[in-house]
């Protein structure tokens, strides 16, 4: 999508549909839905709205003939209650048009403050607004939707307006990217072509990416993460993606849970809880998302993305409960359960890490649990870590992108669950409290680091839109990841 500045009212905009924000209440309501009959000198909004229920709620929108003085065809009336975050406000304009331009093709948004925050957030909400999966439909145009987009209001010589613009566009794309990465059916998308597209992406941004076969992650000793293979077809990979600036502040890795299939191994999910598991590489998409975006912002810090990457399934060399491997690590690992994979992999990939990249922080992203959805509803992710303050960065950089992290315990009291009779662990804990157990089987193979886990289980892969979050594949994680990094000094 094309985003620019102009400058001017709304009311002058030629724009298919230009967007307004409407407050909830009925005095701001009127008032807000007064000033639109007065500049378009077209009488019968207010009865519209009403017969319409639309009462300037937050996500509800109101799309009337524009007709009258404005020269633009449609007004979008955009719900943003009682918000007073001109951020968000800008954030929700630009998405809500984009989400309801149909057969328009121009649009055009008019923010409550213009500033470098309010139009990154605006472009922010309109590119991934635009967001549509259309891969495997064959009638492309039903999902059409804006080509371009005006701010206006906006004077184009105000300084870092336009650099906003790009701002967001990188960060939104970025999300976007890992959207595709997660939507992408598991036949088409496996290890193998998950680290293809982790290397033309790569290319394209002139990143490094280097991906290791099954031969070379034998060689290296991932036992934990080649036994979870052994039950697929195809062959696992390590993805390692670098970005390096000139004098980075900071090396920051993430490490992301690249299932690209989890059917629970022989300890099989039911049919139910197996129909979108092609979602358990979303760590891996949002990892890759956020280092993208980090090189095309060029931020002054050093990011790697490290990925494992297999299939779980119940071929006849599948991995079984009973099993005992040794990790990368050394430690002995007793398999519990075989569906509870991601932590296996992700241990050798967190030990290779800490060891090789010796990182300042450690973050890993996993759609690791059900129970983290148990305990934190389906839209909100765990964060752990026993970094208060890294915490607290992360939690803010969270609300100014309206996505939502609630910091759980890695409750020591709960580490004896791990014991195991045979072996130095056993992967699985007890019946209570799996997603923390979870994080603190991964704690034992992040030795010293300053180390985050997030649990995205839930927001990553939604049945029904949900704020800031689309059906299917969300991208959760992404700008959280890239606003925490912007924050790095
Ligand atoms: N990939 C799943 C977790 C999951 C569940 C992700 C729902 C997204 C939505 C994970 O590998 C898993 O199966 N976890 C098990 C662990 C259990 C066997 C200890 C779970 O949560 O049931
Ligand atoms: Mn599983
Ligand atoms: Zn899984």
């Amino acid at each position: 999508m094309k985003i620019s500045l102009s400058e001017g009212t709304w009311d002058k905009s030629t724009a298919d549909i230009v967007a307004l924000a409407v407050p909830s209440g009925k005095t701001k309501l009127n008032r807000a839905l007064g000033r639109i009959e007065a500049v378009t000198g077209r009488g019968s909004i207010k009865p519209l709205a009403s017969d319409e229920r639309f009462a300037g709620k937050v996500a509800q929108t109101l799309k009337v003939a524009a007709a009258g003085k404005a020269k633009s065809r449609w007004l979008l009336l955009v719900g943003v209650g009682d918000e007073e975050d001109a951020g968000k406000i800008a954030w929700s304009l630009g998405h809500s048009l984009a989400l309801a331009a149909r057969a328009q093709k121009t649009g055009a948004v008019e923010l409550p403050l213009v500033d470098v925050e309010t139009v990154r957030a605006a472009t922010q909400g309109l590119v991934a607004g635009a967001y549509r999966y259309t891969e495997y439909k064959s009638d492309k145009e039903a999902a059409a939707t804006l080509s371009s987009a005006v701010i206006v209001g906006a004077p184009k010589a105000r300084r870092g307006l336009t650099a906003a613009i790009r701002a967001g566009q990188a960060v939104a794309e970025s999300v976007n990217f890992a959207r595709d990465l997660v939507n992408r059916p598991p036949n088409d998308l496996n290890p193998v072509t998950l680290a293809r597209a982790a290397s033309s992406e790569s290319r394209k941004l002139g990143l490094s990416c280097r991906v290791w076969n099954k031969a070379r992650i034998q060689k290296e000793g991932m036992n934990l993460l080649l036994a979870v293979n052994k039950g697929s077809a195809i062959e696992p990979r390590v993805i390692h993606v670098v970005y390096k600036p000139a004098r980075p502040k900071k090396k920051v890795v993430f490490v992301g849970k690249g299932l690209t299939f989890d059917a629970g191994g022989l300890c099989i999910k039911p049919a139910g809880a197996m129909v979108d598991m092609k979602c358990d590489m979303a760590g891996a998409a949002t990892t890759l998302g956020i280092v993208f975006a980090a090189a095309r912002l060029k931020l002054p810090v050093e990011v790697h993305a490290v990925i494992g990457s297999t299939e779980n399934m119940t071929g006849a060399k599948a991995y079984r409960p009973g099993d005992v491997y040794k990790s990368l690590e050394g430690k002995t690992v007793e398999v519990i359960n075989t569906d509870a994979e991601g932590r296996l992999v992700l241990a050798d990939v967190l030990t290779w890490a800490v060891r090789k990249l010796k990182p300042d922080f450690m973050i890993d992203h996993a759609t690791l649990t059900g129970a983290c959805l148990v305990a934190l509803g389906p839209w909100r992710a765990a964060l752990y870590t026993d970094d208060d303050k890294l915490a607290s960065k992360y939690l803010d950089a969270s609300e100014g992108e309206g996505e939502s992290f609630w910091r759980l315990p890695l409750d020591s009291d709960l580490r004896s669950t791990l014991k195991s009779p045979i072996a130095d662990l056993k992967h699985v804990g007890g019946r209570f409290g799996g997603s923390i157990t979870a994080a603190l089987f991964l704690k034992e193979f992040v030795g010293d680091t300053t180390w985050m886990h997030l649990d995205i289980a839930g927001p990553a892969f939604v049945d029904r839109p949900h704020g800031r979050l689309p059906k299917g594949g969300t991208g959760f994680g992404v700008a959280t990841g890239v606003r925490f990094l912007e924050g790095i000094r």
